[in-house]
């Protein structure tokens, strides 16, 4: 299986437009040695040729332009994207669907919960029939064990793990989350049995979660924040990073903490919001990541496992 991170950093990437803390502003100014990131987005593949992009983001179009490999097809319009999983409804996972119209149709996968929320509060989905019937719609069941298949990727085997985070704000399930509304990927080869398990968006691990840890070759999971109080604390928002259902990487019960507790091959942190100073490679929080044997993702990063 190959695995490329389109988009590493959270919503609002990194730098964020409008934001001026001090990691957006070194990495702005050229002080730091941090690398600008799109948002949060990766994208699958059994042969190289035929790719599924997971969560599409606001920045696709620029991430499609940035990989030969997704913008290849042997006709005049086209591409190497087959079909697209969205993981939640949040705008940096799904704003992306607008910005494919030019490709339309094309397949989408994600619960029944997402699709309510995409066809209601953020109707993208019924604003996209309008261009060649919009996106063909497959639901998935959390509660099945057997997973589903993508046609154009026969190689893999895609099941859903029930996440505990938070709805988008802009819905009327914010703050009590459906078990629907966040789920992580556990992606199977069925050649090898190599096992990716991808989790942007977490904000405690239960024990479905710790299960498909354990058996994963790769793990990407969240890493959103340093600290759960980070934002407020720079003086940029009043929520908590838990508040927004991120579990933040340092402290005892934190994510870092937990993947000490695997020996995964490949362990990544993924989603980094722009105030994480993880994003300086010259920081300590950076050096303590790497020391303890965890990869910090970046855009255009490859993965084969
Ligand atoms: C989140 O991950 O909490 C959201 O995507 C934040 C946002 O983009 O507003
Ligand atoms: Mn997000
Ligand atoms: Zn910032």
């Amino acid at each position: 299986m190959r695995i490329e991170v389109l988009g590493s950093s959270a919503g609002g990437g990194f730098p964020q437009w409008n934001c001026h803390c001090r990691m957006c502003q070194s990495v702005r100014d050229g002080t730091s040695r941090a690398e600008p990131r799109t948002q949060s987005s990766i994208a699958v593949s059994d042969d190289g040729d035929n790719w599924v992009v997971i969560n599409a983001s606001p920045d696709i179009r620029q991430q499609i332009n940035a990989s030969p490999r997704l913008a290849r097809t042997e006709g005049t319009r086209g591409s190497s994207i087959r079909a697209v999983i969205v993981t939640d409804a949040q705008i940096d996972h799904t704003t992306g669907l607008l910005i494919l119209r030019e490709g339309l149709p094309l397949e989408l996968y994600c619960t029944p919960e997402v699709a309510q929320e995409l066809s209601t509060t953020y109707p993208i989905l019924s604003m996209m029939q309008h261009w060649e019937g919009g996106y063909q719609t497959h639901t998935v069941d959390i509660e099945s064990p057997d997973g589903w298949r993508i046609p154009a990727v026969p190689h893999l085997a895609f099941y859903p793990i029930s996440l505990s985070s938070n709805a988008p704000p802009f819905s009327p399930y914010r703050n009590r989350p459906r078990p629907g509304d966040n789920i992580g990927l556990k992606i199977v080869d069925t050649r090898s049995g190599a096992t990716l398990f991808y989790a942007p968006g977490l904000g405690a691990p239960e024990p479905s979660v710790l299960e498909a840890m354990k058996d994963a070759d790769c793990v990407m999971m969240d890493g959103t924040l340093w600290t759960d109080d980070e934002m407020i604390r720079a003086g940029l928002g009043t929520s908590l990073g838990s508040e927004m259902g991120h579990l933040s990487v340092s402290g005892d019960d934190g994510m870092l903490a937990l993947l000490s507790q695997f020996d995964n091959p490949r362990k990544v942190l993924i989603h980094i919001n722009n105030t994480n100073p993880i994003l300086d490679p010259d920081s300590p929080e950076h050096h303590a990541v790497r020391e303890s044997g965890v990869e910090i993702a970046f855009d255009g990063m490859e993965i084969q496992i």
